[in-house]
Order: C-alpha cells, then sequence, then structure tokens
C-alpha cells in the first residue's frame, strides 16, 4: 500500500549556524498509510512536534522530504497550501488559540480560510461539533466562557471541520481528567471511522497509546529507533525504560517476570494477552515444574505466585493495569 504521508531522510536543524544550533530531526523516514491509526511516542524534546509540523508543511526541511500522497509538499506553493488542508494539526493545548467572539466562528476559520460557500461551512461546523460532543446551544457562546475540557473539543472541531484525510494530534489528551481522556479519545476514533481518516496520535502515555494505536513509532533524539504494532514495540522494553518512556504497567510486570528467569513473552499489554502468555509458558512448562517456572532461584516472600492458577495469576499480574483490557 502507498504511504499517504511520508517523510524521507528528513532533517531539521534550529538555529543552523548560531550558538543555539539544535539539529531536532537528525534524518528520519517515517511513513503513514491511508485509514491507520497511528501513534508517535517520545520523551520530552526528542522531536514529536517538530516532526509532525513537518507533514503538513508548517516547518520547511533542512535537508529530506517530505511527501504526500507520493508528492513532495515544497515541489509547488499550492500543494504545500493544499497539504496545510488535507493533513489537520491540532496543537498540544490548542485552547489557547482560540479567538474568535463565538464557537461557531472559531470552528469555521479553518473551512472559511478553505473558500467554502456558507452552506458547506455551516453544514462542516455542525458535523464537527456533534463529533466533539459540543451542543447546539453552545455554538453561540463565547469559547472563554466554556471549561477547559469544552474549549479542548472547539479546538479539534475547527481542525475535524476541514474534513482532513489525515488528522494530527499533539498530546490531546494532556491535562484532562480520566473521564475527559476517554472522551476525547472516542470522539477522534469516531473521526477515524466515520471518514476512514488516518489519525496521528502523539502522545507521552503509554497506556493510551497501548489501547488505542494500530502502530507505534518510536523517536528518541531526532531518529527512530523502532516501530511496529504495541506489542512489537513493548518488547523493547529495556530500551524503552532507558529512553525514559514508561510501558505499560502490566507489560512491566512480564518483563520482569522474564528478568527473573520465567520464560514468558513480556510483550503483553492487555488482560487477555496476559492470560494467554501465561497459559502458553505452563504449557510449555512440564506440570511437576510448574512452581519451577522461575527457574531455580530460591522463592522468596514477595515474588508471583506462578503456580497459582491462570486466571488468579492474570488478574494478580494486572492489578493497577487500568482499562488495559480490550
Ligand atoms: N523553536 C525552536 N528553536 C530552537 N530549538 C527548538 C525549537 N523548538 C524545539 N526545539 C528543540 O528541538 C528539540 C525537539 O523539540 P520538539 O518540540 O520537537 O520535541 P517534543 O518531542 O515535541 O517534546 P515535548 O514532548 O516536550 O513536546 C528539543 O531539543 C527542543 O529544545
Ligand atoms: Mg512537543
Amino acid at each position: 500500500m502507498e504511504a499517504i504521508i511520508q517523510t524521507k531522510n528528513l532533517v531539521h536543524t534550529y538555529s543552523a549556524a548560531t550558538p543555539f544550533e539544535r539539529t531536532a530531526l537528525a534524518g528520519v523516514d517515517f511513513c503513514a498509510y491511508p485509514g491507520e491509526y497511528l501513534g508517535i511516542i517520545g520523551h520530552t524534546g526528542s522531536g514529536k512536534s517538530t516532526l509532525i509540523q513537518h507533514l503538513n508543511g508548517l516547518l520547511k526541511p533542512t535537508s529530506g522530504q517530505v511527501l504526500f500522497q507520493g508528492t513532495d509538499i515544497w515541489s509547488d506553493p499550492k500543494l504545500t497550501r493544499r497539504t496545510r488542508f488535507q493533513v489537520g494539526l491540532v496543537f498540544q493545548y490548542p485552547e489557547y488559540q482560540l479567538f474568535e467572539e463565538t464557537v461557531y466562528k472559531d470552528i469555521a476559520f479553518g473551512p472559511r480560510n478553505m473558500g467554502l460557500d456558507e452552506g458547506e461551512i455551516d453544514r462542516r461546523v455542525r458535523a464537527a461539533a456533534y463529533f466533539v460532543g459540543l451542543r447546539d446551544d453552545q455554538l453561540d457562546k463565547s469559547p472563554f466562557e466554556l471549561s477547559g475540557g469544552q474549549k479542548r473539543r472547539v479546538a479539534i472541531a475547527g481542525v475535524i471541520a476541514m474534513e482532513p484525510k489525515v488528522l494530527i494530534l499533539d498530546e490531546p489528551t494532556a491535562g484532562l481528567d480520566p473521564e475527559g481522556v476517554e472522551s476525547i479519545l472516542q470522539n477522534i476514533r469516531d473521526y477515524h471511522t466515520a471518514h476512514n481518516a488516518t489519525i496521528i496520535l502523539v502522545s507521552h502515555s503509554m497506556e493510551d497509546m497501548a489501547r488505542t494505536v494500530d502502530r507505534l513509532v518510536v523517536i528518541n533524539d531526532g531518529r527512530i529507533p523502532f516501530q511496529g504494532t504495541p506489542r512489537e514495540v513493548f518488547r523493547h522494553g529495556e530500551e524503552l525504560e532507558a529512553m525514559g518512556l514508561g510501558v505499560p504497567q502490566l507489560t512491566r510486570v512480564f518483563h520482569r517476570l522474564r528478568a527473573l528467569g520465567a520464560d514468558i513473552d513480556p510483550s503483553v499489554y492487555t488482560l487477555e494477552q496476559a492470560k494467554r502468555a501465561i497459559l502458553d509458558a505452563l504449557e510449555r512448562t512440564p506440570r511437576k515444574a510448574h512452581s519451577g517456572l522461575l527457574g531455580e532461584r530460591k522463592k522468596e516472600p514477595g515474588d508471583m505466585k506462578f503456580s497459582a492458577p491462570a486466571g488468579n495469576g492474570a488478574e494478580q499480574a494486572s492489578s493497577g493495569a487500568g482499562k488495559g483490557a480490550e
């Protein structure tokens, strides 16, 4: 399948040839496919925001290329402009960018810039408001009368109203309470399903990512050390920790078990996967040796009880893993 958006050996250096020179991207080959739900994860300062600002032409490469549907977005100014509408970018804390008198006008800003007629603008504003759960009567309010969570919704609606083929969100759930997080993630999933759009989600939260995305791209020091399904990525538990990225709690427990000598798959992050991994491990181990699953090491009181029935083991391993279940 052809990538909808792609970077080739993308380099970005801020403040080049000054004492503040800083290479934020050091040759990144990134791609996203049509309809894919992709996560970008990396610690603070790793280059995530720099990368996504390249994907809709807000930043210009120091070297390398950004391709949208196979064409270099900088090859023609018309194409750069079109990419800005087709690749929608929701910044971190986008509520600080609200500035119109009413919620309606704020959401209508993007579609109006696209040169759409009033009827189409109206349809899009209402559809976008509906997606993010804003009521009709809220459209006439000043955005400044709304709560923090509602402002965030208005800002997201403003980008959705452009009906982008690719929707990129930089930490969309930052600073929200758990209910707000779940509800925004659901809005994004709804947009994904309804428009078959490509979603690129930037987050620090492995837990949010693990239960949401099809594929994870890890960024570290302006490079992509590895990418793949969440399970493939979580196999690199120790490297992720070394990069300052926590893996989901359940994954951490299973990596620890493996470090203790258990012959078990440590890439799990949902209860169902955990149960499967424990059952598989028990199957590989002769019955009488179940209590020896953790190797020859003498057991200590704090060790997990691997000789317990698998169901108990799964529950015990998952405690505190929150909504990790599929
Ligand atoms: N406008 C700028 N001028 C100079 N350096 C910058 C600028 N913006 C970012 N940087 C530097 O580039 C590097 C990558 O920054 P970037 O904002 O892309 O990281 P990030 O992964 O998005 O971080 P965070 O998780 O904190 O949002 C950092 O070292 C940062 O200090
Ligand atoms: Mg950032």
